[in-house]
């Protein structure tokens, strides 16, 4: 048995949690191998709408084993508040949800130092969440960090505590305008802490081999998109893990002779949300008209996402760089009543035509070369198969699978798990 990844190709909120709901029932067990509260990834069905930030998306499937990996970085603030939103649809998490021993806390002072970290730089920011990801990370790699396996000891709040002063001393040395009350925080952190104790942790990189010994499949889920690698995306302005292929290994000790498809999910645009580069950017009333009926909005604060044409420059980088083996393209159904479609194929570089993604993709340094198509009226929601696709619609995916080399097996025309049409 093998590992199959998901993982999203742009900037994130491609629609990962709605594909992986959807393809939960061919699993055993839905695995979150990085980031943390930043993500939310959204499910539907049932005409309810669920979020879920750090709890994998296929909880909802009664069989369903949902394991957060050691690549996590968990705030037990958020995750109580997520369990507290499964109860009422008796959701039994303390048998489904595994946590694994090696997985970071993000501690309140975390927050804090994100938002910190933030104010001081400005015009510069990155745009951050806010919800501690980079300072926790930081701890991670700067090895002070603390894990979930580390509440199970009795010394642990005495490491606690002599991480939150050396925080303190942190954002005092920022000197930016911070009000902020830490036994507060802390006590809601503690408390969190103690209702995180009612679940079961795990070594989860053995549980995980067992797993595939007994021919368990399992599915990895990302969170972000490729253009947020803290290697291979848009730095700085990125993420602080590992959001492509690789993160999975590292993120769950996986080994990567396991990993069989790799399933990359991508929107029929762009969107992207918080600071950085973005050649495909509209700045018209065809931007605002994608962000409209695309409801583009961020899931976990509410910011407008700013919106563009596809970049299939970038896209082929992320099919490259992941070792994409499918696509699934989502919000199709956003496209219809578009007179004319854009998909950008390359890059002005320096003076000369390029098709591959550059070091700079700042404004000022790539201009998008378009190919236009015809779009389509039809709306595609209430479709549920491929033979009632406006022509239009087929040649959109014709070319991108000739241009990207890798087949469209899902389009998704509508936010619901039953909106999801398989080719
Ligand atoms: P994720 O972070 O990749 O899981 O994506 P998000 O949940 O943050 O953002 C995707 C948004 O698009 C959510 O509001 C979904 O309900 C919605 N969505 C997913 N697929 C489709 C689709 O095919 N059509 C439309 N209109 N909305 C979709
Ligand atoms: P999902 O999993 C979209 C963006 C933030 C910011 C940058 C760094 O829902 O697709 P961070 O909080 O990690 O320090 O923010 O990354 N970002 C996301 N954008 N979807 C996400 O997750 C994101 N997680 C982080 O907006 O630009
Ligand atoms: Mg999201």
């Amino acid at each position: 048995m093998a590992v199959d990844l998901l993982l999203g190709l742009q900037w994130g909120d491609e629609g990962k949690g709605k594909i992986v709901d959807v393809l939960t029932k061919n699993y055993d067990i839905i695995a979150r191998f990085q980031g943390g509260p930043n993500a939310g990834h959204t499910l539907e069905f049932d005409g309810i709408k669920h979020v879920l930030r750090t709890i994998p998306s296929g909880i909802f499937h009664e069989d369903s084993i949902n394991l957060i990996g050691n690549g996590v970085v968990i705030d037990p603030v958020v995750l109580v508040k997520e369990l507290e939103g499964l109860e009422q649809f008796n959701i039994d998490y303390k048998a489904k949800l595994l946590i694994s021993r090696k997985a970071h806390l993000i501690l309140p002072t975390h927050r804090l130092l994100d938002a910190a970290s933030e104010a001081a730089k400005g015009k510069a920011k990155i745009g951050s969440t806010l919800k501690g990801i980079g300072p926790t990370y930081m701890d991670k790699t700067g090895r002070n960090g603390i894990r979930v396996g580390d509440i199970e000891m009795a010394n642990w709040k005495e490491k606690y505590r002599a991480l939150a002063n050396k925080h303190e001393g942190m954002i005092d040395f920022y000197d930016v305008d911070i009000q902020y009350d830490l036994d507060d925080m802390e006590k809601e952190f503690f408390a969190a802490v103690k209702k995180l104790k009612q679940l079961q942790f795990i070594d989860s990189e053995e549980y995980l081999h067992q797993a595939l010994r007994n021919n368990k499949p399992i599915l990895a889920e990302g969170a972000q998109g490729s253009l947020l690698d803290i290697d291979f995306g848009t730095y700085p302005f990125v993420t602080s893990s590992n959001t492509t292929a690789a993160g999975a290994c590292t993120g769950l000790g996986v080994a990567p002779n396991t990993i069989k498809e790799v399933f990359g999910i991508f929107k029929a645009y762009t969107t992207r949300v918080g600071s950085g580069p973005f050649p495909t950017e509209l700045f018209d009333t065809v931007g605002e008209k994608m962000a409209k009926i695309g409801n583009e909005f961020g899931a976990v604060t509410g910011r407008p996402r700013r919106c563009g044409w596809l970049d299939l420059v970038a896209l082929k980088y992320a099919v490259q760089v992941n070792g994409v083996t499918q696509l699934m393209m989502m919000k199709g159904d956003v496209l219809s009543g578009f007179k004319t479609l854009k998909v950008c194929t390359a890059y002005k570089y320096k003076g000369e035509t390029i098709t591959h993604l550059p070091y700079n993709i700042e404004e000022e340094n790539v201009t998008p070369v378009y190919t236009e198509m015809p779009g389509w009226k039809e709306d595609l929601t209430k479709m549920t198969e491929t033979s009632q696709f406006p022509k239009e619609l087929n040649d959109y995916i014709d070319f991108l699978e000739k241009e990207l080399e890798v087949p469209i097996k899902i389009v998704s025309v509508g936010p619901d798990r039953k909106q999801t049409i398989h080719r």
